[in-house]
């Protein structure tokens, strides 16, 4: 067969010439990559597509949960885009948001795997794994974290210890200008640490200040041009040089460190009592030795515990970095923060979750941090499980879907000032008021995992910072609200200073 096929090209070259054949094979590669593009019926409207690399120019990927807004004004609130061979579509507007978190989350339950993740995890772990390994490991670890104190009184006095010395080592820069990322990514990553492997880093154990400095580097390095070309060819790509090829490399770098930890954990393991989640798992894996279709294997163990120290460390520590930026931007409001921590906590006590009741002025302006800060600006992506209708359009399954929580945290139909910091947004008659349309956790059956912990960490650490300093720019240094694009929105690099109250 093949044999014939190799002669009749050759018949076909010697009659044509080779010119006309390439020119033959370049057509039939744009027709069968038209057929492949085709859309279904009903499909949502979107932008042209290119052929072989779908939007991929239309995205700025400096700003790009911002690049769109003008497909939403000519397509609608469900537009579609195209990512080199992932079909996606982008769903604005609160019904549309809460249709697929919520009322048809079995229909949205899944995370689109794209080649790059596929090449360092697989489809292992927790925030990027589906159907049965995710169920479980879902499961287990909501459980496990429960177990260690989530929502107990141990693992608040865990975040209290961490403020703690989190306040020393601001102390210890004078009221002078520094830059506060890594001490504060040190202090929240400690408090996921000590769940996951069951002890905390010093702020200046230089191997681990290495690890967060890893940890940073892949988030910004996962949006690069280079992996989104990786994703468009990986087959291609995987023999180039390039970020993608660094990204490899660090990832295999934190797979060293957390397996290294696993193996420690091995060596005086006892079933008996499960020290930390790694303990626990172990555990688990014992359970269902021997049954091979059991997500509970050596890979996931790796992968679910990256997984939490990445989740638990990125997020909140970002969104710490805004709330002392907003702070040193809005004197007035840090008074009257401070003011109510003076009237609620004194100098000497120790913030704690049950004096938020007592904080509503507080409270109210951590959630203005996390609107005005919209770390995870169009959610984390979902894909579609099954063929699915909304908005009265067809969604085929492996359709990849982000909610834009950007267009929500700003809608001025939601917010009195959307684009300005006001904790009143959050406030009624001095008492604090919940809003729906505030969703940085999102909602629903694959919400964040860890709300509740991140809620817990966001209200004490903040509360002891802002008890013990007051955070202001530096003499001659200007602040912005700038921001630098990776998996999460950060603020650029930045100083303050953190001047002592007492
Ligand atoms: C301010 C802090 C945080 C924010 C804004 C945040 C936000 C989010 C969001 C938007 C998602 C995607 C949910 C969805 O697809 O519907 C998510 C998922 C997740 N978060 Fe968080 N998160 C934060 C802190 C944490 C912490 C401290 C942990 C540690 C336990 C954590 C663990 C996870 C995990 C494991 C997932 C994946 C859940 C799944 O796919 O089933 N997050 N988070
Ligand atoms: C999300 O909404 C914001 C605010 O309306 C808009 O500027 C942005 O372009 C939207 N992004 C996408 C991907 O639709
Ligand atoms: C093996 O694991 C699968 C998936 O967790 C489970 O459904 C099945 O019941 C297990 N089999 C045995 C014999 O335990």
């Amino acid at each position: 067969m093949l044999e014939a096929m190799g002669s009749l090209a050759a018949a076909l070259a010697t009659a044509l010439g080779p010119r006309t054949l390439l020119l033959g094979a370049v057509a039939f590669l744009f027709f069968a990559d038209f057929l492949k593009r085709r859309r279904p019926k009903n499909y949502p409207p979107g932008p042209p597509r290119l052929p072989f690399v779908g939007n991929f120019f239309h995205l700025d990927f400096k700003r790009f949960h911002l690049s769109l807004q003008r497909f939403v004004k000519k397509y609608g609130n469900l537009f579609s885009l195209e990512f080199g061979d992932l079909p996606s579509v982008v769903v604005t507007g609160f019904p549309l948001i809460k249709e697929v978190l919520v009322h048809q989350d079995q229909n949205f339950v899944n995370r689109p795997i794209t080649p790059i993740r596929r090449h360092g995890f697989k489809k292992n772990g927790l925030i990027m794994s589906n159907g049965q390994t995710w169920k479980e490991q879902r499961r287990f670890t909501l459980t496990t974290l429960r177990n260690f104190g989530l929502g107990r009184k141990s693992l608040e006095e865990c975040i209290q210890n961490e403020a703690h010395f989190l306040i020393q080592a601001i102390g210890e820069e004078n009221g002078q200008p520094f830059d506060p990322h890594f001490k504060i990514n040190n202090a929240v990553s400690n408090v996921i640490c000590s769940i996951t492997f069951g002890e905390r880093f010093e702020y200046q154990d230089s191997q681990f200040q290495e690890l967060l400095r890893l940890l940073d580097e892949v988030t910004f390095l996962e949006t690069s041009v280079w992996c989104q070309l990786y994703n468009l060819f990986p087959r291609i790509m995987t023999y180039l040089p390039g970020q993608h090829q660094t990204l490899f490399s660090k990832w295999e770098k934190l797979k060293v460190f957390v397996t290294h930890m696993i193996e420690n954990h091995k060596r005086d393991w006892n079933p008996a009592e499960a020290r930390d989640f790694i303990d626990a798992y172990l555990k688990e894996m014992e359970k269902h030795k021997g049954n091979a279709t059991s997500s509970f294997q050596e890979e996931n163990l790796i992968s679910s515990t990256l997984d939490l120290f990445f989740a638990g460390t990125e997020t909140t520590s970002t969104t710490l970095r805004w709330g002392l930026l907003y702070m040193a931007l809005y004197p007035e409001i840090q008074e009257k923060v401070q003011a109510e921590i003076d009237r609620v906590l004194g100098q000497s006590q120790q913030p704690s979750t049950a004096a938020r009741e007592c904080m509503p002025y507080t409270n109210a302006v951590i959630h203005e941090v996390q609107r005005m800060g919209n770390i995870l600006p169009l959610n984390v992506p979902r894909e579609v499980a099954v063929d699915t209708t909304l908005g009265g359009y067809h969604l085929p399954k492996g359709t990849t879907v982000l909610t834009n929580l950007t267009a929500l945290h700003r809608d001025p139909a939601e917010w009195a000032t959307p684009d300005t910091f006001n904790p009143e947004h959050f406030l009624e008659d001095r008492q604090f008021k919940k809003r729906e349309a505030f969703l940085p956790f999102s909602v629903g059956k694959r919400n964040c995992l860890g709300e509740q912990l991140a809620r817990t960490e966001l209200f004490l650490f903040f509360t002891s910072l802002v008890q013990k300093f007051t955070f202001r720019p530096p003499k001659n240094e200007k602040l912005s609200l700038n921001f630098r694009m990776s998996l999460t929105l950060s603020p650029v690099s930045h100083r303050l200073c953190a001047v002592p109250r007492a």
